[in-house]
């Protein structure tokens, strides 16, 4: 008997759910972005008992007719979550009861629980999310390789401690960041891994003394496999630590991209302009450009850090089997979620319409003793010095530069103060070396910033994009193929035909 109020576990309790507890412990509105979910995992609970000949044909019939209503009913939604009932599983349940009738609507719940229930809805909404931000990722990756196209002989100043360091193309800087990103994509599909298991069928915490075929409830919800162990299901989120983990650390990666935009369009480095459309202005001081999606996504990162957090510290200390605690998951994992995707939108747009101020990165990167390292290189190969005896001359050299205000470019001051180190170089081969774009050529070793190195790099990772994307097209067929076959046996069996015959 279900309570008063309809609760369907009211069958020991003396009395209702008070008020307040009821707004402290119901979870519909995170559990709203899990309806369809729920309903595609009862379908598939439900063949699987009736095929174990756990419930009968008929029963399945009632029980599949009212969890197609109840779908239709939430996508035109007339179906709407009662935060009386609790949670996304009651509401469906008793949608399908108030149809069905308690004799059949009641059979649904044989051989499973909200514990299991809960983990298979999450995990295969989150599965489909993981799938969405990969792609978002490979948008920015390509993003970011159309950008690099034809920049792989531009200059611009590298840097190591924010300081000039040695000259590199903008196709360097900008491939930097795919190859960043691909590990991202890297963490994303291993956590998709351990995600698309199934939990359903755990039960409560120790399996069920019914003859179940877990795997066939796995194979109608797409899941590649099992997760096995019905006690480590029920209370474990370590998939959701590890989603949000992902997570986190790709917008800690974002984030070193925004703080480059953000750093670089500033006056002072004057590299890089935001288009209009992702740049906003200040209300008091008329001739400001902020550039205010770079700035909000270093901002974001803390909302993805905090979410991590929030998540660790629940899990931290919990006591085997369920505990309602676990219910705290899905808030910081939508909002994870959430601002990921968004974020990654907004930077791949943000690239697509930045401008590069060549001209300025040619200009900085000739004022600052960048190809010094290289001039050091050059007296290694051509007097066959030790590296660091030519580190030491040209060191001084820039020593004696500074002080008298001079660059690399003035080279007949180059050419004095080398002499006096005993090194005669000609003018001709001093402006060949310290020439930034010269020097950019002469880099070849693995995954340098050469021109040759780095259009190989291109390939390559513009390959591995691809592959990122036939990955998740690849994943989504498998989610698309398992919801259709579902659907088909779903049909079959409103048909009026045996379920024998419906190609399980
Ligand atoms: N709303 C719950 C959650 O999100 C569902 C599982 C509830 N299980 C229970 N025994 N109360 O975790």
């Amino acid at each position: 008997m279900a309570s008063k109020s309809g609760r369907l576990w009211g069958g020991r309790f003396s009395s209702d759910l008070s008020d307040i507890a009821l707004v402290f412990s119901e979870s519909t509105a995170a559990d709203g972005r899990m309806v369809a979910e729920d309903i595609w995992g009862s379908q598939a609970h439900a063949i699987m008992l009736a095929q174990c000949g756990i419930i009968s044909e008929v029963d399945l019939r009632e029980i599949l007719k009212w969890l197609e209503k109840a779908r239709e009913a939430w996508d035109d939604g007339s179906f709407e979550l009662r935060p009386e009932l609790e949670d996304v599983h009651m509401n469906v349940e008793t949608y399908l009861r108030q149809g069905a009738g308690p004799e059949f609507g009641g059979r649904l719940h044989t051989a499973r629980s909200r514990n299991d229930q809960v983990i298979t809805d999450c995990k295969l909404h989150l599965r489909v999310r993981l799938l969405d931000i990969r792609d978002r990722v490979a948008d920015l990756q390509e993003a970011l390789l159309e950008r690099a196209a034809g920049h792989e002989e531009t200059v611009m100043p590298g840097y190591t401690h924010t300081q000039h360091a040695q000259p590199v193309s903008l196709a360097f800087w900008l491939t930097s960041y795919v190859a960043l990103l691909a590990r991202d994509q890297e963490r994303l599909a291993d956590a998709y891994r351990r995600i698309n298991t199934s939990p359903l069928g755990a039960a409560a915490l120790a399996g069920t003394s019914f003859p179940t075929d877990r795997k066939l409830s796995a194979r109608l919800l797409g899941f590649a496999g099992l997760q096995e162990h019905a006690l480590d299901c029920v209370g474990s989120r370590d998939y959701i630590a590890e989603a949000i983990g992902a997570l986190a650390i790709l917008m800690a990666n974002l984030s070193k991209l925004a703080e480059e935009f953000v750093v670089w369009s500033s006056w002072e480095y004057g590299m890089l302009e935001m288009d209009d459309a992702y740049a906003s202005g200040s209300s008091i001081m008329p001739q400001k450009k902020n550039p205010c999606i770079a700035e909000l996504t270093r901002g974001k990162v803390g909302i993805v850090f905090g979410r991590l957090m929030q998540i660790l510290t629940m899990m931290k200390g919990l006591p085997t089997g369920y505990n309602r605690d676990l219910q705290e998951d899905k808030p910081p994992l939508w909002d994870a979620l959430d601002t990921v995707e968004l974020t990654l939108t907004a930077m791949a747009a943000m690239v697509r319409t930045v401008t590069f101020n060549t001209e300025r990165m040619r200009a900085m990167v000739g004022q600052n003793f960048a190809c010094a390292t290289e001039l050091a290189n050059y007296l290694v190969r051509e007097r066959g010095l030790p590296f660091r005896t030519c580190h030491e001359i040209v060191g001084s050299l820039v020593g004696v530069l500074v002080r008298e205000g001079k660059t690399l470019d003035d080279h007949q001051r180059v050419q004095e103060v080398l002499r006096e180190h005993g090194e005669e170089l000609s003018l001709d081969e001093i402006a060949s070396v310290v020439d930034p774009q010269l020097c950019l050529r002469q880099q070849r070793s693995v995954g340098s910033t050469g021109p040759a190195e780095v259009r190989r790099m291109q390939r390559s990772l513009a390959s591995s994009v691809a592959r990122a994307r036939q990955d998740t097209a690849k994943a989504r067929d498998a989610v698309k193929a398992a919801r259709e076959h579902t659907a088909r046996i779903v049909k079959h069996v409103l048909s009026g035909k045996p379920l024998a015959k419906a190609g399980l």
